[in-house]
């Protein structure tokens, strides 16, 4: 991947007009909902040894691809630990972030959305991107040493979504009428992969974006509103919706891999981050993926009766191919269909 301009330093410089590889005139005519009572679905989960619950999640999961995720169990004190000891990383001096610098062949660290054209447009955030699990995964190179609480408070927070994700996962794979040992022997050993978003503000704020359009390629994303600032847009029948995250609230999606797994039943949702003329906005990201040595493809209990949607390789390619693509759209889904 290519080095960029670190854009906290970019922002920094308070220029009138930023560099013209950030602005995006492609999404100019996009149109933003207005519709204040258009909100993603809300699921309690707490209640969701009820079926209407279940019924509620089945629709979210259907109908939206993404949910707000409340009463999930995970103690506020990790909660509120996770986002200060990103905020502080990210305000830590220049020098010292560094010391967490991506380096060439390696996906980690601190640094920019994977850029593999000189033309390629550029997202207006910077990003620490971290293998939170399993354990051995973790390459503590990558890991903060700053703020002292940082890997201790990420190493909790891994291992609290991971119960979070293995109690949706159960759910998920009753309501699409499986199995849901198979679907728990995937994710039992899940890799969790961290990426914490730094947006700065931007004096031309409606002219960039935080992130490009793009579906997860994970199977489920588990993402945090780390400070008071929105941003999420999800495409819903042509517009984006923005997110209002509900405080203690996590935001969960449905990602590329539950698209193929479930043959299309549900489907990964296109999604955006946009940012702000005055505020900084950070989000942290749990990505969720099935365990090496096992295969991505639809599941055999799916299709039975409906012929299969997508390919199956396995996981390890899967994996070769999402890093060495430009991350546009939905682009894994368009290599895996038949
Ligand atoms: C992303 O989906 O890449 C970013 C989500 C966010 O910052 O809200
Ligand atoms: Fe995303």
């Amino acid at each position: 991947s290519l080095p960029v301009e670190n854009v906290q330093v970019l922002a920094s410089k308070n220029l009138k007009n930023i560099p013209s590889r950030y602005i995006r005139p492609e999404f100019e005519s996009d149109v933003v909902s207005t519709d204040e009572s258009l909100q993603i679905p809300v699921i309690d989960m707490s209640k969701l040894d009820h079926d209407d619950e279940q019924t509620k999640l089945h629709f979210a999961c259907k109908d939206w691809g993404f949910f707000q995720l409340i009463n999930h169990g995970v103690a506020d004190e990790i909660i509120e630990q996770m986002k200060a000891d990103a905020r502080e990383f990210f305000h830590l001096p220049l020098e010292e972030r560094m010391a967490c610098a991506q380096i060439p062949d390696h996906i980690e660290g601190y640094g920019q959305v994977f850029v593999i054209s000189e033309e390629q447009k550029l997202d207006w955030s910077d990003m620490l991107f971290l293998f939170g699990l399993p354990v051995p995964l973790r390459d503590t190179r990558f890991w903060p040493a700053n703020p002292p609480s940082f890997r201790t408070t990420l190493d909790k927070y891994t291992m609290e979504l991971h119960k979070v994700m293995i109690q949706l996962m159960k759910l998920i794979a009753k309501n699409l009428g499986m199995d849901p040992e198979t679907l728990l022997s995937l994710f039992e050993n899940e890799i969790q992969a961290i990426k914490m978003n730094h947006y700065p503000p931007c004096a031309e704020a409606s002219k960039v974006l935080g992130a490009s359009p793009h579906s997860d390629s994970s199977a489920l994303t588990i993402l945090l509103h780390a400070n008071e600032v929105e941003g999420l847009q999800i495409n819903r029948n042509q517009k984006w919706v923005p997110v209002k995250p509900i405080p203690g609230a996590f935001t969960v999606n449905i990602g590329d891999v539950i698209e193929i797994m479930s043959n299309g039943e549900y489907k990964s949702v296109l999604h955006r981050a946009v940012v702000n003329g005055d505020k900084e906005r950070l989000s942290i990201a749990a990505f969720h993926n099935q365990k090496l040595g096992t295969q991505v493809g639809p599941l055999q209990d799916l299709v039975k009766t409906n012929k299969a949607l997508y390919k199956t390789i396995p996981v390890e390619e899967f994996r070769r191919w999402k890093m060495t693509s430009k991350q546009d759209g939905k682009f894994m889904i368009r290599k895996m269909e038949l």
